[in-house]
């Protein structure tokens, strides 16, 4: 480094910044690793992915569309990702779009040309599955219209369509993304669904030629890709609380956001990983209809929303807010066997006199220490709480785990203890630099 110019200084931070990423995540994730939202939605799975990314070859969404809303900062730039993996402002790495994703393609199109704008190479980068399903206008529509005729009892969905094509596939009358590459056959498939689809039949001929070069089976590439000695990082989308099986069903999605789903959604067996991290934020928040016992609804859910900026990035709704849920996450930890944590958005805990961790639910006499299946329950339970100090000092600049207030240590000990998963990231801040490796 022999400039003394600020803007030459700060490239090289950068770059510094990257070469440390490049042998710390790769080392930690090992070859094959995977990253799901261990709660609803929303941990920060998109930013511990861009980070990550440059040391990997492949990122693969498996699950979900475009109710997904991964935020990526780059400097004071931020991107939001629907439908393309958060690994995409990377340029060698190559992104799948797994047979699990339902894929609404003009989302998707408008996704790259936006990272075209920024000067970000796209040509070849971006592979769709042959099996993944289709979404188009009238899923949405449908969506929108099943939540109103459910009145009071809807689920608060994306209104992305997401129930709906996921219908479609379970019910075998899915128009698959291999449908798309016979004008004809997809044509005839879509006139066949009874709506209006001229419109969308003459967008979709408007944008053939950039649509059928990315569609292939990627079952065969990530085969190939692992035979190959190549690295994947698999990025899970939505929380495994929304898991259709395994979440607070019936207020949950129509896909498995649990480590199963990265099997089904890519055709790679869980064998396969050596890692999986869970994205576990150090309080809870949930967008969208369902019980969610921690919930706060005085100052102290007041100062999360604000302070963690709690609004969805794909809605813009306000997320709902409460304290850190221990019978939930331990539940999570079961069901999806974490290797290691990242435990985001520490920071937003900083200046609370008195931090609370659920610890068990209580219920017409019975005592859960494990996350109950019936609604009910878990909308009318009591919490029983621990409670520990909290800190005052800014953390959003400190970068070693030991620099951290003690309290704040020893909430994260507590955090691991209560799951039994140790924590190997700590989130203190949404930029990239903001990330702390224990
Ligand atoms: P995802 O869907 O799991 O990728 O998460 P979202 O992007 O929907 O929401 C996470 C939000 O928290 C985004 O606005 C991130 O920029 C932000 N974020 C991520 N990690 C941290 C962190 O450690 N601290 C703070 N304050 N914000 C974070
Ligand atoms: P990311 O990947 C938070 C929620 C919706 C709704 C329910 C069903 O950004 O973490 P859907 O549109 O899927 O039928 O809605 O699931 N939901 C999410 N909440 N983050 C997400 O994704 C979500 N994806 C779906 O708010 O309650
Ligand atoms: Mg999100």
């Amino acid at each position: 480094m022999h400039s003394h110019n600020k803007e030459e200084f700060a490239s090289y931070q950068q770059e510094c910044y990257f070469y440390f990423a490049m042998t710390n995540y790769r080392q930690k994730l090992g070859r094959i690793a995977a990253i799901i939202g261990g709660q609803w939605g929303d941990e920060g799975k998109g930013k511990l992915v861009d980070l990550a990314s440059p040391e990997y070859d492949i990122i693969a969404r498996a699950t979900g569309g475009a109710n997904a809303g991964h935020t990526v900062y780059v400097g004071d730039e931020k991107y939001i990702f629907h439908l393309l993996p958060s690994g995409a402002l990377h340029e060698k790495c190559t992104c799948v779009i797994g047979n699990g994703v339902v894929v609404h393609l003009p989302t998707l199109l408008e996704e790259i040309d936006v990272l075209k704008k920024a000067g970000i190479k796209t040509e070849g980068r971006f592979l769709i599955s042959d099996r993944a399903h289709l979404l188009f206008e009238y899923h949405k529509e449908l969506d929108g219209q099943q939540e109103k005729s459910k009145g009071e009892k809807k689920v608060g969905t994306t209104k992305r369509g997401i129930g709906p094509c996921y219908a479609d596939k379970i019910s075998r009358v899915g128009i698959r993304a291999g449908d798309f590459l016979d004008q004809n056959v997809f044509e005839k498939k879509l006139r066949a669904k009874g709506h209006d689809v001229e419109d969308e039949i003459e967008y979709y001929r408007e944008n053939r030629a950039r649509i059928e070069e990315m569609i292939t089976d990627t079952f065969v590439y990530l085969h190939e890709a692992l035979e190959g000695g190549k690295s994947i990082l698999f990025e899970g989308a939505n929380g495994v609380m929304l898991d259709i099986d395994h979440g607070t069903y019936p207020f949950v999605t129509s896909s498995n956001p649990m480590v199963g789903g990265l099997g089904t959604g890519t055709g790679v067996p869980g064998k396969h990983l050596d890692n999986l991290v869970g994205i576990i934020k150090a309080y809870t928040t949930r967008v969208g209809a369902g019980p969610f016992p921690t919930e706060l609804d005085d100052e102290v859910g007041v100062h999360f929303r604000k302070q963690g900026g709690e609004y969805g990035s794909t809605t813009g709704r306000p997320r709902r807010c409460g304290w850190f849920d221990a019978v939930q996450c331990k539940y999570s930890a079961r069901m999806n066997g974490y290797d290691g944590i990242n435990l985001t958005k520490l920071d937003v805990l900083t200046g609370l006199e008195v931090l609370k961790i659920g610890v068990s639910y209580s219920f017409d006499g019975k005592v859960y220490d494990s996350f109950p299946a019936s609604i009910e329950a878990l909308e009318d339970c009591e919490v029983e709480y621990i409670e520990m100090p909290g800190w005052k000092e800014e953390i959003s600049g400190v970068r070693e785990f030991d620099e951290l207030p003690q309290t704040a240590k020893d909430y994260v000990r507590k955090v691991e203890e209560l799951m039994g998963v140790p924590v190997w990231f700590i989130g203190v801040g949404p930029k990239r630099e903001q990330m702390l490796m224990v």
